[in-house]
């Protein structure tokens, strides 16, 4: 994409991400994509915000060269150190010989670590203002959204917030940048959703604290290091971003994750059971199979949702692997203080029921109910698993 002013001397300059497999090597991107959004401020000095992934350096100069020499830059900001935002930095300092890299005290010391990088490099105070001329920074340290370093930077006059990971989203760039011109505003939330839960939500808590930082200042336009630019709205995604965060320790959404393993259906039947008895309460329901879906998309739900239904049977004595990956993850993930119930078959020795409980006493998941059965459900099963259902959903309305 073609660099985009985005305010008067303040251009886009940002890349797409269209080929990597798993962001972190962890979270699928293989088809949605992701965008390293970079931001140059033109003025009596010039300044880069953030910078992009190493392996996109070469696209990301060119995109530069477009509208700017980076012989004349003055500045690069670094708000944040991870090398998808940074890992341009050495190529981008040679073909800019004046520029100074200015960070918060960490990144500088992250900039010596990972690029062994000790001269041209200047440590900033929280709350220090830079003057480029009519524009004015001001760096707001931001630690851990998502690293202990972060910082986001705001343009004073202009009143553009940018917030590096922070209010970011999965999605690479489809032409549009803006909320008010991508063609679905809905996926690219829902994209936000699963940055948030993937990436940050573990940090909520510095999440909120960086929001309450920026309480009384004015924000027409929010410009994260992913995702869209949102002007026309920068209230919504800091609103969700808000929203997302207080899950860490609120109640959460009235709604339950029922999470499938299975390998000869029983456990599948009995969930159906379940279902129906969710259904009869009128709770929201979304089912993931967890033996294919990516724990990735699990979380978003995950997260969101106050009930969790956990069906899965025992395997050798223990949980069903993959769920164990799940639950593993989640408790990774912090996703707190749910009510849960577990419900699966075995053979002949139980295990994955009592695997379940250590699982939910270490995330505080309050235990609704449990139902393990021997073999296939039979209708004694099918009844105890209606009821199951029945009782999680009351649990799940009655906690909000
Ligand atoms: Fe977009 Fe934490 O890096």
């Amino acid at each position: 994409m073609k660099p985009i002013e985005i305010r008067p001397g303040v251009w886009w300059v940002g890349v797409n991400d269209r080929v990597t497999d798993r962001f972190e090597g962890l979270w699928p991107i293989r088809e949605e994509g992701i965008s390293y959004n970079a931001y140059l401020i033109k003025d009596e000095k010039s300044a880069l915000i953030d910078l992009s992934k190493e392996m996109l350096t070469d696209d990301f100069i060119a995109q530069l060269a477009e509208v700017f020499d980076l012989a004349d830059l003055d500045y690069v900001i670094v708000n944040h150190m991870e090398p998808d935002h940074s890992g341009a930095l050495v190529r981008l300092l040679e073909l800019a010989p004046r520029a100074t890299v200015l960070g918060m005290p960490k990144a500088i010391g992250m900039v010596a670590d990972f690029y062994g990088l000790t001269e041209r490099v200047e440590r900033l105070k929280n709350g220090q203002e830079l003057e480029l001329g009519a524009s004015t920074l001001r760096f707001v340290y931001t630690p851990f959204v998502h690293w202990p370093e972060t910082m986001m930077t705001y343009l004073v006059e202009q009143k553009i917030l940018f917030s590096c990971d922070g209010f970011g989203g999965f999605g690479a760039l489809d032409g549009a940048i803006y909320d008010d011109t991508c063609a679905d505003l809905g996926w690219f939330e829902a994209e936000a959703l699963r940055y948030f839960t993937n990436i940050v939500a573990a940090f909520s808590k510095s999440v909120l604290a960086a929001i309450g930082k920026f309480a009384d200042t004015p924000i027409e336009v929010v410009a994260p290091s992913h995702g869209l630019i949102w002007r026309e709205n920068p209230g919504r995604i800091v609103e969700l971003y808000q929203r997302w965060a207080s899950y860490y320790n609120s109640p959460a959404e009235a709604g339950i994750t029922a999470l499938l393993g299975t390998m000869y259906r029983n456990t599948e039947h009995a969930l159906s059971a379940a279902l129906e008895g969710i259904a009869a309460e009128g709770v929201p329901v979304r089912v993931h199979d967890v033996r294919v879906t990516d724990v990735s998309y699990i979380l978003s739900d995950l997260w969101v949702n106050r009930g969790v239904l956990v069906a899965a049977p025992t395997y050798e004595g223990d949980m069903f692997p993959k769920m164990m990956d799940v639950l593993m993850m989640a408790d990774r993930k912090r996703v707190t203080r749910r009510q849960a119930s577990y419900l699966g078959s075995y053979a002949w020795s139980g295990g994955a029921k009592d695997a379940f409980d250590r699982m939910a006493e270490k995330m505080e998941w309050q235990v609704v109910s449990g139902v393990d059965f021997v073999g296939g459900p039979q209708a004694t099963g099918l009844a105890r698993a209606r009821e199951l259902g029945v009782q999680l959903a009351r649990a799940v309305k009655s906690a909000g």
